[in-house]
């Protein structure tokens, strides 16, 4: 009997060891698996950051994006020593200088004129240095350098939810209104007067410049170049741009390309902008079809006459069901990469599907809206219209 606490005390005690064993070793499950999780997600980010994006303002591919990134780059390694300095400074005086038993009161110092003129002049160093950086760093992203080629220039306008380029003079004169893609040559300077007739929207290319407003009554400038020596891909090459201001329902879905061409490319494709041409009897019907059901919106030969894209704005802007809306050129949609402002692939199948049902593919456009062609939520062709259409449109033979 007389044992009996004893042992039940030791067994008591072998239980609670094993009990805390048990305790620890989940414990250090449990840091080990924060140690892993916490490395993967480094490595993770690592990782993202690493990726050679689409959309990437770490990786220009031209003098201005470059001068955007060096002035950034510059402030950020400025404030990560000065982060790393007083936060070192902080945590070792914390550490050094905490209270231990038995100390003595501190003695109250106060004041302490060389360390604060230090502290005054370098900050102030850092601040002027930066500003005047900035400072040129505007300068230069204003206008192109004199002793650069002479610059293409082309009129942005954003529209609910599409872009449009206009080149007055895309070369020999000749006026050009595409959208969605801009086309531009390599080791050009290219100059951009940017404006909105609707809302306020952003053109933002992330690598070739940083993002501007398009406003309403009020234009925009910017320039860019593409050069040759920074891009290490053949051309022609794609980049990515998109719409970076909340503008409505269809603002995530306002993308828009840039392709960086050969200057004798872009030459060629500015000669060969022009309407469709009408080669077989299916591409004849698509042309009839088009200007009975698609022209009041679309200009589809050649530049839009000033006068019919006012009257389709005025409409626009006061508002009812059916007017004319402002709508993308398509003269030279043949020749494009994408439909719906860059949201897919321009190909026979997509733009079928587009022209049966473009609220499926863009939710809130204006063509599935507006247009008398789709009043009752379908579009009022039969397949071989359609067909017909798609024939001209492409330019299929
Ligand atoms: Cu246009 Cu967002």
């Amino acid at each position: 009997m007389g044992l009996s606490p004893f042992r039940r005390a030791g067994s008591l005690s072998m239980q609670s060891a094993s009990n805390s064993d048990g305790s620890k070793g989940r414990q250090s499950s449990l840091k080990n698996r924060t140690v892993i999780f916490g490395l993967l997600a480094a490595l993770f980010l690592f990782a993202v950051g690493c990726t050679k994006d689409k959309q990437s303002t770490w990786e220009a591919f031209g003098p201005v994006a470059q001068r955007q990134l060096d002035l950034f780059n510059v402030t950020m390694w400025m404030m990560v020593i000065v982060f790393v300095l007083v936060e070192g400074v902080l945590l070792y005086a914390i550490i050094r200088y905490r209270k231990r038993p038995g100390q003595p009161k501190p003695i109250p110092v106060h004041g302490n004129n060389t360390l604060e003129i230090i502290l005054t002049i370098i900050p102030t160093i850092l601040v002027l240095g930066l500003g005047i950086w900035s400072v040129f760093t505007l300068f230069y992203v204003e206008k192109p350098p004199s002793d650069s080629p002479p610059a293409l220039h082309v009129n942005v306008t954003g529209h609910q939810w599409w872009f449009e380029f206009e080149y007055p003079d895309a070369g020999n004169g000749k006026k050009i209104i595409t959208a969605n893609e801009l086309r531009i040559p390599v080791d050009r300077p290219i100059t951009l007067s940017l404006l909105s007739d609707d809302v306020i929207h952003s053109f933002w290319v992330p690598k070739l410049a940083g993002k501007i407003d398009m406003v309403p009554t009020h234009i925009n400038k910017m320039w860019f170049q593409a050069d040759s020596n920074k891009i290490d891909e053949e051309l022609p090459v794609t980049l990515y741009g998109q719409c970076a201001e909340l503008c409505g329902l269809a603002h995530a879905l306002m993308r828009f390309r840039v392709i960086v061409m050969e200057p004798a490319d872009f030459d060629s494709w500015v000669a060969a902008y022009g309407p469709p041409p009408t080669n077989t009897a299916k591409a004849e019907e698509g042309k009839r079809l088009f200007a009975t059901n698609c022209s009041l919106c679309h200009t589809i030969d050649g530049p839009d006459d000033p006068a019919v894209s006012a009257s389709r704005l005025k409409g626009f802007l006061t508002g009812g069901d059916i007017t004319p809306v402002p709508a993308p050129n398509l003269t030279d949609l043949r020749t494009r990469q994408t439909l719906a402002a860059g949201l897919m692939d321009l190909s026979e199948t997509n733009l079928r599907a587009w022209l049966h049902d473009p609220e499926e593919i863009k939710p809130a456009n204006y063509m599935a809206e507006r247009a008398l062609l789709y009043r009752d939520g379908t579009v009022s062709l039969n397949d071989e219209e359609v067909d017909a259409l798609i024939a001209y449109l492409m330019d299929l033979r």
